[in-house]
């Protein structure tokens, strides 16, 4: 519509000035022509073919805006007049390759563990390349995501009727209480779409490398935008207190266990191939950056540590909390009984425990049984 408008101011004034300048020259040559009568009638001509040519362009013009109703109308269908039959054919124009191979331990927040890598491979048959010029001019991008692992996205294929979404969603620092679905990030919304930011790194082809994210390995992305400054931070915003209390758990330290860096060595010549990351040191500096912050659920915080501590899944809760940990207990030979948690980088099995002071102990590294779209 805009760029329709400007076209047309364009069009305008340069009629405008044409037709200033065809009447200049005429009065130019007003004073040696034969007979100023033939002059006037000949700027009166001019300036009525002028206001025809004016008059068609609008005329087109109200065309094009009719053809465009009409085309909506007809999408539409005639016989729906809710909103909700419509629907808009929208696909993935990529895919995001990320180092979190599960949903358990992808940052709650983007930027927060700044070496966690990501490439959003671009479907190149739907979107060339050249698509992806100039934004390397911008350090960061907004990514608008599907929310793929959500286990009830088959409501979405559903009548309405039959699909009816949770208005309000349990929010965890509400301690069960709830709050309206769009007050919250929770990724259970009537249409479940993500909205995150990254940090550019390059651009090689038809895929974007990104750092910072908090996007799990397979997400499908619609849609990539720059991230402006000067609009999209706004200086005074405020949120509500609940918000606020959501304070994010940075832990008291992270060590490595002796034997971490041989089975890291050992895990390493099956996964270099495949990695976003030059080298085994490079990767446990990964695993020390995700594991810095407490990843674990709120309730799993709250629980003793040698209490079994079972995963809530499918739950509707928040955003931050619906990260499935799964773990498992492991009696030790001291008697003393401990919760081994568990977290996927790049389909590697990182085993670590954590006390009671927020110390974590990164146990040991495997081959991951656990394969989702890494092939
Ligand atoms: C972990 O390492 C830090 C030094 O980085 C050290 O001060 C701390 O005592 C260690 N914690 C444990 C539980 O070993
Ligand atoms: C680490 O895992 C590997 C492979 O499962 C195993 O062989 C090794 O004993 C484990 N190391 C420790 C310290 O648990």
């Amino acid at each position: 519509m805009a760029a329709s408008k400007s076209q047309w101011l364009t069009f305008s004034i340069t009629l405008a000035l044409a037709s200033t300048a065809i009447s200049f020259y005429l009065s130019r040559r007003k004073t040696k022509s034969k007979s100023s009568g033939e002059v006037n009638k000949k700027i009166h001509e001019l300036e009525a073919s002028l206001k025809s040519a004016l008059e068609k362009c609008a005329a087109e013009r109200q065309g094009r805006i009719r053809a465009q109703q009409a085309l909506r109308k007809s999408l539409s269908g005639p016989t729906s007049v809710n909103l909700e039959l419509n629907s808009y054919p929208m696909a993935p124009i990529a895919i995001v390759h990320s180092c979190f191979s599960t949903r358990n331990g992808t940052p709650r927040q983007p930027l927060l563990v700044p070496l966690a890598r990501a490439s959003l491979i671009f479907d190149s048959s739907r979107v060339p390349p050249a698509s992806l010029e100039g934004l390397e001019g911008y350090s960061h991008c907004w990514i608008i995501y599907v929310f793929h692992l959500n286990t009830d996205l088959e409501k979405l294929w559903k009548p309405s009727s039959q699909s009816k979404f949770k208005a309000k969603v349990r929010v965890p620092r509400l301690k069960g209480g709830k709050m309206g679905v769009f007050a919250t990030r929770s990724p259970h919304r009537p249409c479940p779409i993500g909205l995150t930011v990254a940090k550019v790194e390059a651009i090689r082809g038809h895929i974007l490398l990104l750092s910072g994210v908090d996007l799990v390995d397979g997400t499908p992305v619609l849609d990539v935008k720059p991230y402006l400054p000067y609009c999209d931070s706004i200086l005074g915003a405020t949120v509500p207190d609940w918000v606020k209390e959501d304070r994010l758990l940075t832990v008291a330290s992270v060590n490595f266990s002796e034997g971490f860096s041989s089975s890291l060595a050992d895990c390493w010549t099956m996964a270099e191939k495949k990695s976003l990351y030059a080298s085994p040191s490079e990767f446990e500096i990964l695993i020390r950056q995700v594991l810095s912050w407490d990843i674990r659920s709120i309730s799993q915080r709250s629980r003793p540590h040698d209490f079994p501590v079972h995963t809530e899944t499918g739950s509707t809760v928040d955003d931050a909390s619906t990260l499935e940990h799964y773990q498992e207990d492991e009696a030790f030979e001291n008697g003393f009984s401990a919760v081994i948690y568990h977290l996927i980088l790049e389909g590697l099995d990182v085993s670590y425990r954590i006390d009671s002071k927020c110390n974590v102990i990164v146990e040991n590294i495997t081959v991951s049984s656990y394969t989702q779209t890494l092939s």
